[in-house]
């Protein structure tokens, strides 16, 4: 019989991948990684032996995912379209490095994902399977099955006896890992209409978020966060924590019309706040630490990770190479930023740090100011001076020759 090991999350897709795979005559066994998914490992288990699978693998992959994949990426500052931390893109991957694995202990010629055709999650899989071992054979249910919307994929689990999880969010896609929530389709549909109440998830609405002011004081070394609150945490349990408080407060919901490797704008409300609060902070670091030219340089570097990540492209060398870079960078990317949380802002408080580019007496206007101020009169005027009128549109002008 031909094996299958599937990408399972317990959600409706890939609870309805188990019925159509066996319809296909192949034996099916499931893959699940925790990344700090909505399910626990024990009911996702539970769920897929109800779903008539023998067989499920689930691997708590919270630490690699910390370490290995948002790490780097916090490092580098990357933003997708401003908005988007990555949270899913940045799972693609290491779910399928496991997913090969695995398919490679069972002896399986297939894998296969719940992926939808106009999604990137699919590019992201199969980009990743692909690189790992191309003689693997993918399926993508989604892409081939007839069931055209959530209601027929809701009949068709019914029909074959797998459990469904009818809750009020039930109209979303969602798709949640320790690094943020992404949740799309159903009323979100509608651009022009506010997202309803239920569709937040993690994130407390403003007009319900704790009404004090919350501080929290985070440490970097390297620019790796170390301490939250002056307790040493390893990422993990740090992101964890924060996502809890800045989750009470409001924070980290924002809501963006996204370009898709597919070609199509979508829309997607993400949840992450613990990635912005961390993000900020970082940022806040980089400013006080990094030469202007770096930091410019940075920002370029951040635009096109993103891209990278979010395109399914993360082993390419250019990722590799941005990596060196940006550790390179983060050398002195050390001290602590003090934030304040309340209703939905990040507010900077305090900054400190022993490789902090800010001198006091050179940005002061107080009597302990030792700036040079004779220097600036000659300073301006050769820093201006290749756009001065006289000297350069005059002559421009004069070689016009457009009439
Ligand atoms: N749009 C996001 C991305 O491409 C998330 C995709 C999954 N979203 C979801 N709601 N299931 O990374």
């Amino acid at each position: 019989m031909k094996k299958v090991v599937l990408a399972y999350s317990g959600g409706l897709d890939t609870s309805c991948c188990i019925p159509w795979l066996k319809n296909k005559g192949f034996e099916v066994v499931c893959f699940s990684a925790n990344l700090g998914s909505e399910f626990s490992p024990s009911d996702l288990k539970k769920r897929a032996l109800k779903s008539g699978i023998r067989k499920i693998y689930i691997k708590d992959l919270r630490k690699e995912f910390a370490d290995q994949y948002v790490l780097p990426c916090l490092k580098a500052g990357a933003c997708y379209e401003g908005k988007y931390l990555l949270s899913t893109a940045l799972g693609r991957p290491l779910i399928a490095k496991y997913l090969v694995d695995v398919a490679k202990g069972e002896n399986a010629g297939f894998v296969a994902h719940g992926c939808t055709a106009k999604g990137n999650d699919q590019v992201r899989f199969e980009v990743s399977i692909n690189i790992l071992n191309p003689k693997l054979k993918i399926i993508a249910p989604l892409r081939e099955w007839n069931l055209n919307s959530r209601q027929e994929e809701i009949k068709y689990a019914k029909y074959h006896k797998i459990p469904v999880k009818i809750s009020k969010n039930k109209s979303y896609s969602i798709d949640k890992n320790i690094w943020g929530v992404s949740v799309e389709a159903g009323l979100l549909e509608d651009l022009g209409k506010e997202p309803p109440l239920n569709s937040y998830i993690t994130v407390k609405p403003v007009k319900k978020a704790l009404n004090k002011e919350v501080y929290v004081d985070i440490e970097f070394r390297k620019g790796v966060p170390i301490k939250l609150n002056g307790k040493k945490m390893d990422l993990v349990n740090l992101i964890e924590k924060l996502n809890r408080t800045g989750a009470s407060c409001g924070i980290g919901r924002t809501d963006l019309i996204e370009d898709r490797v597919v070609g199509i704008k979508s829309r997607e409300i993400y949840e992450a706040p613990a990635a912005w609060i961390l993000y900020t902070a970082h940022r806040e670091l980089e400013n006080m630490t990094l030469d202007r030219e770096t930091f410019y340089f940075k920002e370029l570097v951040s635009l096109k990770y993103a891209q990278l990540i979010y395109q399914g492209l993360g082993a390419s060398k250019l990722k590799q190479a941005f990596d060196s870079f940006v550790d390179e960078t983060q050398k002195c990317v050390s001290g602590n930023i003090s934030l304040k949380l309340y209703k939905g802002n990040i507010i900077i408080v305090k900054r400190n740090s022993p490789f902090s580019l800010y001198k006091k007496k050179l940005a002061t206007y107080g009597k302990d100011d030792e700036f040079d101020r004779d220097a600036a009169q000659g300073f301006i005027k050769l820093w201006g001076m290749p756009y001065r009128k006289l000297d350069c549109c005059k002559m421009q002008q004069s070689h016009d020759y457009s009439d």
